[in-house]
């Protein structure tokens, strides 16, 4: 469409929803392209609980590419961001010249104008970064597409209100699915690595990939969310402040410091991965359970073993571990499992015949009323990939 100087402009805003993972990624065998030294398990999240919506704008009237995160005009020029631009201009020239139609060419020299927001606390160790650059992979659609994408950038630069200290994000079962090519989950990656899982619905494997230039270092889909309906997610928002350590650094001081982490990419996640793949295809929820309660430890583990340590837990996080043990235990069976991000706040993935109960324990050792959090009733968990708002 025009715009007022009669300009075409063109417009997409998409949401990309948050994923979870219960095998972590931590630690980078390559900085710039950002290649991990583990592959790693998610699952996708309900978007409209937890999402970022990002609306890109592209001018010819712009004079320079620029980008706001919630409200907040910040630098465009981030290496991390220029990566992106870059590649995903390099692939509209590409879709273009292979005559897939997408950007004609004087679109490709436009500059956008990036628009994006998060629903929920964004440096909290919430998997922010991850939706944020997931939103890098969605595709035009054939009415506005002049860009391949919707943009979003480093949100760790930008804070949101903060939330009650503990309140429940539920998170439901998404609606749809749109398909995304493996190439632009690469892009995703560029990015923040765990971008890349955001890229699809349901249950998502970031395989590391041996490639010195990335190529085979792509998200998959393992199962769709479809596959487990009775899988449920809770998110115990202990505190919405902004981690001390953000993932970036902290995973790169790991790497230089923790011998405990060479241990765990070389002989622990091969053999987890397997078993966790199996547990998913299988629908074990108490293997499913142990794997992702073992992982999260073992993360938070090597984050002691960094030096200088990494404080990621606080004391409420360790009262909500105990507390799912001694359900556990009491059940003599794992109804519930706990993990946790660079962050103090639990996801606690759980089946739907166990919520309301798990719910009423909760409450019983985390009254709302004396710390002023809310409660919201825990709802379906499964997933979606990026939806496209026009
Ligand atoms: C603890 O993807 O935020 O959430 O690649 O440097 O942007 P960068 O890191 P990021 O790290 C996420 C780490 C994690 C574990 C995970 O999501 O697998």
């Amino acid at each position: 469409m025009p715009d007022d100087s009669g300009n075409t402009f063109s417009m997409v805003t998409c949401n990309a929803p948050v994923n979870i993972a219960v095998i972590k990624y931590w630690g980078k065998r390559d900085e710039e392209c950002i290649l991990p030294i583990n592959s790693s398990l998610s699952v996708t999240l309900h978007q409209d609980q937890l999402k970022t919506t990002t609306t890109v704008a592209c001018s010819r009237s712009f004079q320079e590419d620029r980008i706001w995160l919630n409200g907040k005009e910040e630098d465009i020029n981030q290496p991390r961001l220029q990566s992106c631009l870059r590649e995903i201009r390099r692939l509209a020239r590409k879709r273009r010249s292979d005559g897939e139609g997408g950007v004609d060419l004087a679109g490709l020299s436009h500059k956008v104008h990036i628009c994006s927001v998060n629903n929920f606390p964004t440096a909290a160790g919430l998997a922010s970064s991850a939706a944020g650059y997931a939103c890098l992979g969605e595709r035009p659609s054939n009415e506005v597409g002049v860009y391949p994408v919707a943009l979003s950038g480093p949100f760790s630069l930008c804070s949101l209100p903060l939330l009650s200290p503990f309140s429940f994000f539920p998170v439901y079962t998404l609606a749809r699915v749109m398909g995304v090519e493996g190439e632009l989950s690469a892009v995703a990656r560029q990015g923040s690595g765990s971008a890349c899982r955001s890229m699809y619905g349901g249950f998502v494997q970031w395989i590391m990939g041996q490639r010195e230039d990335g190529k085979d270092s792509v998200a998959q889909q393992v199962e769709p969310e479809t596959h487990w309906p009775e899988l449920r997610i809770l998110v115990l928002v202990v505190s919405a402040e902004r981690k001390p350590v953000g993932s970036t650094s902290g995973m790169q001081t790991s790497v230089e410091t923790s011998s405990l982490l060479k241990h765990r990419s070389d002989s622990v996640v091969p053999a987890r991965m397997k078993e966790m793949i199996d547990a998913v295809h299988r629908k074990d929820f108490a293997a499913f359970a142990e794997l992702t309660m073992k992982d999260s430890n073992q993360f938070h583990a090597i984050c002691l073993d960094t030096y200088p340590p990494i404080f990621y837990l606080n004391d409420v996080s360790r009262h909500i571990i105990n507390l799912v043990h001694h359900y556990n235990q009491h059940y003599r069976e794992a109804r519930v499992a706990y993990t946790f991000d660079a962050g103090p706040n639990a996801v606690i993935y759980t089946l739907q015949q166990h919520v309301d109960e798990f719910l009423q324990v909760v409450k019983h050792f985390f009254p709302p009323e004396t710390n002023g959090g809310q409660f919201v009733k825990g709802l379906p968990v499964a997933s979606t990939t990026l939806t496209e708002e026009l």
